[in-house]
């Protein structure tokens, strides 16, 4: 079996649609293994427009997607989603999506915790998307959520509420902020069983069983990995292992399943949300950048930060996600650029450093280090093979690929999906 896992190598928001898309088009089965209605991507086929949070992007190209274990799942939001896209034409049913029993659920209390626990943190706010991410994760380690497959067992809904409960409005009422009910939520969560349980099945058997049969899975990551709750700039990352190494226990597959991992980097940095970012730009540049771009967040709208290529922490992203091939993304956002700037390293408190540290000071210290190209006059734009593009970007991406340690194995030149200079199938395996 030839499978392929995509991450993203930076913080998130690499433009992994389109990729995501023309690999979905070439699998059978499509398996989101973290994450959940905080990531989002928009996907273009025909004439219709596609913006997706929490569907396997293989819905759209008329194949089986599978939401794992290791995603947090928040019903309404899902429920939403698949009316948004039948509306659009698209038929989802049991027969194109399936969700692992064990999928813990994201109640509507995770968000009210999550968007006071954000208030309460003022300054030093994570800048979470508020969408009770990292509340469900807690719920789920703490051994207190609810799964879809409680949903066919009302007695064990029920009681997990109680615990809920007891945990949660304790902490919103100490928050100041509104409790829940226990009535009302029941009959919310009870409304959700005939709805959602004809998805849900034991999908690690339909895994083994495509093993088995020689199908062809991409495992699709959302955030990236320096948003990794282990790996990331921590504490400003999301609640899950966004690395490819989760793809295993994320959807209930040996490790050695996973395939070929591919990350995905711009050619250039963005983040949103709080947190170090060594790189950023505060000057016209970085706003250039924002505008060529369209640096604006997929799911909350929020500006993001930009700045120059990170190739210090992309190479960190690429070690620790196990990334053996680099999906380079927006390089014509640098076109006509003079000089670019690439950075090799950091100045942490007059030492130089090959590594973000972990330490929270240490990060938030890390001078750049850079390294500076020429820039080309001529437009990447569009460009399907090497001979398209301008020698001196060509040498930019060959040196984004030596300071990493990853061969680039997909380059994006544009939105369309056929403007991607392909070096090497990643399902040859
Ligand atoms: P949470 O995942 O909502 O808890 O947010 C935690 C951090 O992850 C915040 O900095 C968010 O901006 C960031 N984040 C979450 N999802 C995404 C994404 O899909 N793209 C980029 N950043 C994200």
């Amino acid at each position: 079996m030839a499978n392929v896992a995509i991450i993203g190598a930076q913080w998130g928001d690499e433009g992994k649609g389109k990729v995501v898309d023309w690999l979905a088009s070439r699998a059978d089965i499509v398996v989101r293994f973290q994450g959940g209605h905080n990531a989002g991507h928009t996907l273009v086929v025909g004439n219709q427009t596609y913006k997706l949070s929490l569907l396997p992007s293989g819905v759209v190209r008329g194949k089986l997607g599978i939401i794992g274990n290791g995603v947090v799942l928040d019903p309404d939001a899902l429920l939403s989603e698949i009316a948004k896209v039948q509306a659009q034409g698209l038929e989802v049913g049991p027969h194109n999506l399936r969700i692992a029993e064990n999928t813990p659920l994201i109640l509507p209390l995770h968000s009210a915790i999550d968007k006071a626990r954000e208030m309460a943190r003022g300054k030093n706010a994570i800048g979470t998307t508020g969408r009770g991410i990292g509340p469900a994760y807690e719920d789920k380690v703490a051994r207190r959520a609810i799964r879809l497959c409680d949903l066919a067992e009302p007695e064990t809904v029920s009681h997990k509420l109680d615990e809920l409960l007891l945990h949660h409005n304790t902490l919103l009422a100490g928050l100041g902020a509104e409790t829940f009910a226990k009535q009302d939520l029941l009959e919310k969560i009870l409304g959700w069983a005939p709805k959602l349980l004809p998805f849900a099945e034991a999908v690690w058997e339909r895994l083994d069983q495509a093993r088995h049969d020689g199908k062809r899975v991409m495992f699709e990551g959302a955030q990236a990995v320096m948003l990794d709750v282990d790996h990331g700039t921590y504490p400003f990352v999301t609640s899950s292992n966004t690395v490819a190494g989760n793809a295993a226990a994320g959807a209930g597959i040996g490790p050695h399943a996973i395939g070929t991992v591919l990350g995905i980097a711009k050619a250039y940095t963005t983040r949103v949300g709080s947190g170090p970012f060594p790189t950023e730009l505060f000057d016209d540049t970085g706003k250039l950048l924002g505008e060529r771009g369209h640096e604006f967040g997929t799911v909350t709208g929020r500006p993001r930060r930009c700045g120059w290529f990170d190739a210090c922490l992309v190479r960190q992203a690429v070690k620790v996600g196990g990334v053996q091939g680099l999906v380079l993304t927006k390089l014509d956002v640098l076109d006509g650029l003079p000089e670019l700037k690439i950075c090799t390293g950091y100045e942490i408190n007059g030492e130089l450093v090959k590594r973000l540290p972990a330490a929270m000071a240490a990060q938030a210290a890390a001078k750049p280090v850079y390294e500076t190209i020429e820039g080309w006059s001529g437009s990447t734009r569009g460009a399907r093979s090497w001979a398209a593009l301008p020698a001196q970007a060509i040498k930019y991406v060959r040196r984004i690929e030596e300071l990493v340690e990853a061969p680039v194995t997909l380059l994006s030149t544009s939105p369309e999906r056929d403007d991607t200079i392909t070096v090497s199938d990643p399902f040859a395996g």
